[in-house]
């Protein structure tokens, strides 16, 4: 059986933080041992908002890359690289423009939400209006039929597979493949404030880089049940994200399922179970910020993997492009 291929990746806008891990990083390390697996980091995605600043991008293109080795990500079983070295990608997004109209785009719920939270209004970049399909760009290039990414991204592969099924069907080919998403068990970790969404822009988020400090300052400052005020009431666990945290990262399920029961009877402070949460959190980020200070000794190392997974993605870019433009009757030099 041919090996699965995934494709995926992030904007390198700021450093990643558990609800990354949880909703994709994680299912990216048990994944590349049997899938074929391309991580991107998407600079060029991150421009369609960040334009007037590509100095935290390349700041960030670094930054992410140290997370992803430090959470397990291993280039030796993963092509890590740069989206905006992969010259294929706004050519095909140039092809792929014309297959989907502005009205729909209009219409993706991430991006009319990422809208709002902007307050572009009508003032939104073009760039970042057809981000879609620059992201159905980068998985189809890879002819990915695997996409590991958080619950917020489903709009993009949806819109992904419009474009696969409307050029398909167009130019009477099966050139490109149509991919699936893989979402986590964890739908999405609620941030330190007990906001839906765990994020750098509310200011809610642990990041993997966090120092021991910075983590206990945050598990101690965390929401909880705002009903919970007296240690002899009866606490709530639905909605109370240490206990959501717990589920994540706690490996003793027995102790936490003990916890919960102990909560909710009344009885339990918050404090005894940060405290535990913050254990559990210490003893999960210890071997990953080890390994990143191991890896920043070099940074220099760090863009060499990038640079030589970059040649690799533009090798397996260029063919799908070859056959893209021979589908459509493009491939002019071939007469
Ligand atoms: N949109 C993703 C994010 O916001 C990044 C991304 C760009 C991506 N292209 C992709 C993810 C292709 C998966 C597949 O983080």
């Amino acid at each position: 059986m041919m090996k699965k291929i995934i494709l995926t990746g992030d904007r390198p806008t700021g450093k990643l933080h558990l609800g990354h891990y949880v909703g994709s990083l994680a299912a990216r390390v048990r994944l590349q041992d049997e899938c074929t697996q391309y991580v991107m980091l998407a600079d060029a995605q991150a421009l369609t908002d960040h334009a007037d600043n590509p100095g935290l991008i390349r700041e960030n293109i670094y930054q992410v890359a140290l997370d992803y080795l430090a959470v397990g990500i291993d280039p030796k079983k993963t092509t890590i690289f740069i989206q905006s070295m992969i010259t294929a990608l706004p050519e095909l997004l140039m092809y792929y423009l014309n297959l989907i109209t502005w009205n729909r785009l209009k219409h993706n719920p991430t991006v009319k939400a990422e809208i709002q939270q902007k307050g572009y209004g009508e003032e939104v970049p073009a760039g970042f209006m057809v981000y879609p399909i620059s992201q159905a760009a980068d998985i189809t290039a890879f002819k990915a039929n695997l996409v590991p990414v958080g619950d917020d991204q489903i709009p993009m592969i949806e819109q992904c597979v419009e474009v696969v099924r409307k050029f398909n069907r167009l130019y009477k080919t099966e050139v490109l493949v149509e991919p699936q998403i893989v979402l986590s068990a964890v739908a999405r970790l609620p941030g330190i404030d007990g906001k839906a969404k765990m994020s750098k822009s509310l200011q809610n988020a642990i990041y993997l880089s966090d120092t021991p400090d910075e983590l206990a300052k945050k598990v101690k400052g965390m929401y909880t049940d705002p009903g919970h005020l007296k240690l002899e009431d009866p606490g709530k666990v639905e909605g109370n994200p240490v206990f959501t945290y717990l589920d994540a990262f706690a490996t003793d399920k027995e102790k936490v399922a003990e916890l919960k029961a102990h909560y909710q009877r009344g009885g339990l402070g918050d404090s005894v179970v940060k405290k535990y949460l913050l254990e559990v959190l210490q003893t999960f980020l210890d071997p990953i910020r080890a390994r990143r200070a191991e890896f920043a000794k070099d940074p220099e190392q760090i863009w060499q993997m990038l640079f030589k997974g970059t040649e690799v993605a533009n090798e397996v870019t260029q063919k799908t492009l070859a056959e893209v433009k021979a589908a459509m009757g493009i491939d002019y030099l071939r007469r």
